[in-house]
């Protein structure tokens, strides 16, 4: 039986081919450090992580590629802002469609006297921006906030969040899980002072690769979580202030970085609008066919509006991890049931605690696979 891989929104899979080889060639014929060693092939590599950070910093509406930190992944990068940032005392915003990857470090914080509200969100999951007037405190420092929602993909109104951050003074942070390499993101337009990126979803590229960019106003109140050598100013044992190496101490994931600099290549030459475009058909295919399907009930938003290509179902008579369990075992689709680590999304969707069937497109499915989920559906739930 053929896997049909629909969890795009956990990690996105195939990889343009440029990835691995530009991996495996890093690893079978370079394999050197960068910032340490002064020969040719350091340099050579430098030059590589260079030019992504120019790539992220030109994607993503930055001016300056030395404002590009590479993470691990977009969770650490979330927690190194936030821990780094936030102070007892201070009170923040979130929608209440976050991840984990946001609640969880923020909960931490409340530990330490940090607060937090949730700006309300309506049950397709669209931010209710007006309600969030009410909710700044004087001690209010910043809104952190997902651009789009893992559960069912409702994108969120940066521009208008950013221009209401600027209004009262608020820091504005981004987690892009679900948007990078999707959706058009202009920091400085949309007055982001950091944006949260991963690498392996959307940007196509390996897992284990992920980052922030960050402005140098809001670089400068961070408070490096990790420090360590950086290769510059090695006579002193203070961390460097200066960007990138304040947030980069220690050895990189250079396989990660080479890896996504090829997929940020292929993302430039596709046109992120053209994939987009190709996963919107899909997504307004697969709920085309769901609606055909009068046990399944679709969680947020009915149309591709305002969307990303995330679609979530559950089933009004029919356990829905049964119903995953059923999608691989009888027809090889791979899809992510339960709560996706955003509680509060789904109870938002009204879909807590049994959560939901996720399914989650990239550009290279097919309209064939997915007639293949909707007649599997059918088949499981009538
Ligand atoms: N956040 C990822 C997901 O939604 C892992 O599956």
């Amino acid at each position: 039986m053929d896997t049909i891989y629909m969890d795009n929104a956990c990690t996105s899979f195939p990889k343009p081919p440029s990835v691995a080889a530009a991996v495996c060639d890093f690893i079978a014929n370079y394999g050197v450090n960068i910032n340490r060693g002064s020969y040719g092939p350091a340099y050579e590599m430098e030059n590589v992580v260079y030019q992504t950070r120019v790539a992220l910093s030109r994607l993503f509406g930055y001016s300056d590629c030395k404002n590009v930190i590479f993470t691990a992944n977009i969770t650490t990068s979330l927690n190194m802002v936030l821990k780094g940032l936030l102070r007892p005392g201070d009170h923040v915003l979130v929608s209440s469609m976050e991840h984990n990857a946001v609640m969880r470090p923020l909960v931490q914080l409340t530990g330490d006297g940090v607060s937090f509200d949730r700006i309300p969100c309506t049950k397709q999951g669209e931010l209710c921006l007006k309600d969030a007037e009410a909710l700044v405190r004087p001690n209010t420092k910043a809104v952190i906030m997902t651009h789009a929602s893992n559960v069912c993909g409702t994108v969120m109104p940066l521009t208008e969040v950013g221009d209401f951050c600027r209004r009262h003074g608020l820091t504005f942070i981004v987690d892009s899980a679900q948007t990078a390499g999707v959706l058009p993101i202009h920091m400085e337009d949309m007055h982001i002072d950091a944006l949260c990126f991963t690498g392996h979803k959307g940007l196509l590229g390996p897992q284990g690769i992920g980052g922030f960019i960050v402005t140098d106003e809001l670089a400068a109140r961070i408070q490096p979580l990790i420090s360590g050598g950086t290769g510059s100013l090695s006579h002193s044992e203070d961390v460097p202030d200066f960007l990138p190496d304040k947030f980069e101490a220690g050895t990189m994931n250079l396989p990660g970085i080479i890896g996504l600099h090829a997929s940020l290549n292929y993302l430039l030459e596709e046109g992120i609008t053209t994939i987009y475009e190709k996963e919107m058909a899909l997504t307004r295919r697969f709920l085309d066919g769901l609606s055909t399907i009068p046990d399944l009930l679709v969680a947020g938003k009915q149309d591709t509006e305002q969307r990303v290509a995330v679609v979530s179902v559950s089933s009004s008579s029919k356990d829905n991890a049964q119903i995953a369990f059923e999608l691989e075992n009888q027809y090889g689709i791979l899809t992510r049931v339960g709560l996706h680590c955003a509680p509060w999304a789904h109870k938002t969707l009204t879909t807590f605690p049994t959560g939901t069937v996720r399914f989650s497109f990239s550009h290279y499915n097919t309209e064939d696979e997915v007639d293949k989920a909707i007649a599997a559906l059918h088949a499981i739930c009538e």
